[in-house]
């Protein structure tokens, strides 16, 4: 049992990194609604700047012009506000709502190139940094347990296998009624595993105190048990 004493005392950085459709954000977002805590999706960041170089014309089919987009960052501002029914943080960019337009497939599709760019991720980790002072913070991401907060009170590594994953993905895009094709699928997310991890800058991988939660075969509520008890123990301990 998780107690308002336990959330109320300490407020903790908890950090959920993993692959790409793992389920990261419904999970992070489950868990900052059971302790009160603020949810931070830094991958909705670097997809903020991807649809700003993309509207420039600074990326395309997966290649970046990394020079032009360093010289265009200090023009970008990425905010969040809570959205008025689900309370979770929606992204603006400029001021604009753009929550729907990162998720894209041309978004998607651009996303690795971009957060490849050393510059890019050392302001986005300054402006994840900035949003979290004070704790009480649940954020997801590829390095968030590894760089932008190694000292994180409690750190999470989520996997699953690449089939339930493309499934997963596979089947958001058919309940968005956006054109998906199973195969199609598959090759974005391993391609996208590949450049994630073989990046030179910030590579996905576990931090070492990093717990791994693979979830293939569990539901959104055996996850949510299995977070409690880790939780109450780490708690406990400390
Ligand atoms: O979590 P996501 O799929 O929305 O993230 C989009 C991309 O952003 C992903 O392909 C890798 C990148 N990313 C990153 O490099 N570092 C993070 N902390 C979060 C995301």
């Amino acid at each position: 049992m998780i107690t308002k004493k336990m959330t109320k005392e300490r407020k903790i950085i908890i950090t959920v990194d993993g692959y790409s459709s793992c389920g990261k954000s419904t999970f992070a977002k489950a868990i900052a609604r059971e302790l009160g805590y603020i949810y931070i999706d830094s991958g909705a960041m670097y997809r903020a700047v991807t649809l700003f170089a993309l509207r420039r014309g600074l990326v395309a089919e997966g290649i970046a012009d990394e020079k032009r987009i360093l010289e265009i960052l200090p023009e970008i501002s990425i905010t969040f506000r809570p959205d008025r029914e689900t309370g979770y943080p929606v992204t603006y960019l400029n001021g604009e709502m753009v929550e729907r337009e990162i998720r894209d497939r041309e978004v998607s599709e651009n996303v690795s190139p971009v957060s490849t760019i050393a510059g890019v991720r050392a302001r986005l980790v300054e402006l994840q940094r900035a949003l979290s002072t004070g704790g009480g913070v649940v954020m997801d991401g590829r390095d968030i347990g590894t760089v932008v907060f190694p000292d994180a009170e409690l750190k999470i590594f989520m996997t699953a296998s690449p089939e339930v994953r493309a499934q997963r993905r596979y089947l958001e895009l058919v309940s968005k009624g956006l054109p998906a094709d199973f195969d199609a699928v598959m090759r974005n997310l391993s391609e996208r595993d590949r450049i994630d991890s073989s990046r030179e800058a910030s590579p996905l991988r576990r931090a070492e105190d990093a717990v791994i939660l693979d979830n293939s075969e569990m539901t959104p509520e055996e996850q949510m048990i299995w977070f409690r008890e880790l939780y109450r123990r780490r708690m406990n301990e400390s």
